[in-house]
């Protein structure tokens, strides 16, 4: 959709590509089609995209460097997150323009509203259900977002994942992660809840905390400082590890983006196989209507649901198949 706006705004000249100088662009995902606007530097945080960007040879950072005469931002989900990204763009590009794409689903009228108690939106161009739209030369520093301090003395950002408080599923998970020990894995870490309740119990050797959101790893190394842990910005779905792993425990994304995708939680428990030992257990949880059974039948000999909640199902799998059925 960023593309459908972008290539017409460039098309109609409504958008013209500074002479010299580089575009900034906050979170283009590696499907965006970037091509019109000459020399960019993308900020993304998200190691999938970040990959996917790499592959097209795009410049990619996880926070600008030198200097820019425009910018682009790609409305995230949370609307504080979106308001700190269009303050960064404005600061970094002074008197250029600062351009702002999004979905109505990601709040995109919304912010138009705020922005113009503020300053002048001009052009807004209305399309493929979003919009995009200008501003120019914008005081916003007052929309920078400021780190989250949880009841638990707990660092989050926001738009990390239940940046303000514990998520309910998770903390039910943690409640049944007693009996684990050795080298543990925490595939989708977040800022680090569970690895932090798992940091209480001596018998682990090891801890790895793997996630893609680099924001989200940021705050979990503030938040887990035990020495057994490591921490991996990665794509958990194509994760390695050497050696086995005792446990995982994971309460997998169901969302890509702001679209439902149980796919993505299965193939977290396809990974999750891959990287126990024979006898290695995986914990889990999940919303109750999520669909991970038959994948969950396919990767262990051996899966039961602890809970009785009827919100959340927790998992415990174990035997893992090397290879599907
Ligand atoms: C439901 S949240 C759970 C977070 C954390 N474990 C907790 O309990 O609060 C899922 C996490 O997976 C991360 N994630 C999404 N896609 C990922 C991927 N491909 N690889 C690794 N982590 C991913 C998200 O950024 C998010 O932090």
């Amino acid at each position: 959709m960023l593309s459908t706006r972008l290539s017409f705004a460039l098309d109609k000249g409504i958008l013209s590509v500074p002479e010299d100088g580089r575009t900034c662009v906050f979170g283009a995902c590696g499907s965006d089609d970037l091509s019109g606007l000459g020399a960019v530097q993308v900020v993304q945080g998200m190691r999938p995209e970040v990959d996917a960007l790499l592959a097209r040879d795009v410049d990619v950072v996880t926070a600008p460097t030198g200097d820019f005469s425009a910018a682009l931002v790609v409305l995230p989900r949370s609307k504080v997150q979106a308001r700190d990204l269009i303050a960064q763009a404005a600061a970094l590009v002074g008197a250029g323009q600062v351009w702002i794409d999004g979905q109505k689903t990601d709040g995109a009228d919304s912010i138009i509203r705020d922005l113009r108690k503020r300053t002048v939106v001009d052009p807004v161009i209305a399309k493929a259900h979003g919009k995009l739209f200008g501003i120019q030369g914008a005081d916003l520093s007052d929309w920078r977002a400021a780190p989250i301090r949880l009841d638990n003395g707990m660092v989050t950002v926001p738009g990390v994942f239940s940046a303000d408080e514990v998520d309910r599923g998770s903390a039910l998970l943690a409640a049944h992660l007693g009996a684990i020990k050795g080298v543990v894995v925490d595939l989708g870490a977040g800022w680090g809840y569970l690895a932090a309740e798992l940091s209480r119990n001596p018998e682990i050797t090891a801890l790895h905390l793997v996630e893609a959101d680099h924001d989200a790893l940021n705050c979990a190394r503030q938040n887990v400082t035990d020495p057994r842990a490591q921490f991996h910005w990665a794509d958990a779905t194509t994760f390695a590890l050497q050696g086995g792993v005792d446990h995982v425990v994971m309460n997998p994304p169901f969302h890509t983006g702001r679209a439902a995708d149980p796919a993505l939680g299965r193939a977290f428990i396809v990974a999750a196989a891959r990287l126990l030992k024979p006898a290695g257990q995986m914990w889990m949880v999940a919303n109750r209507h999520l669909p991970y059974e038959a994948a969950l039948a396919e990767r262990f000999v051996k899966t039961t649901d602890l809970s009785a909640d009827a919100a959340f199902k927790v998992i415990h799998a174990e035997r893992p198949r090397r290879k599907s059925l």
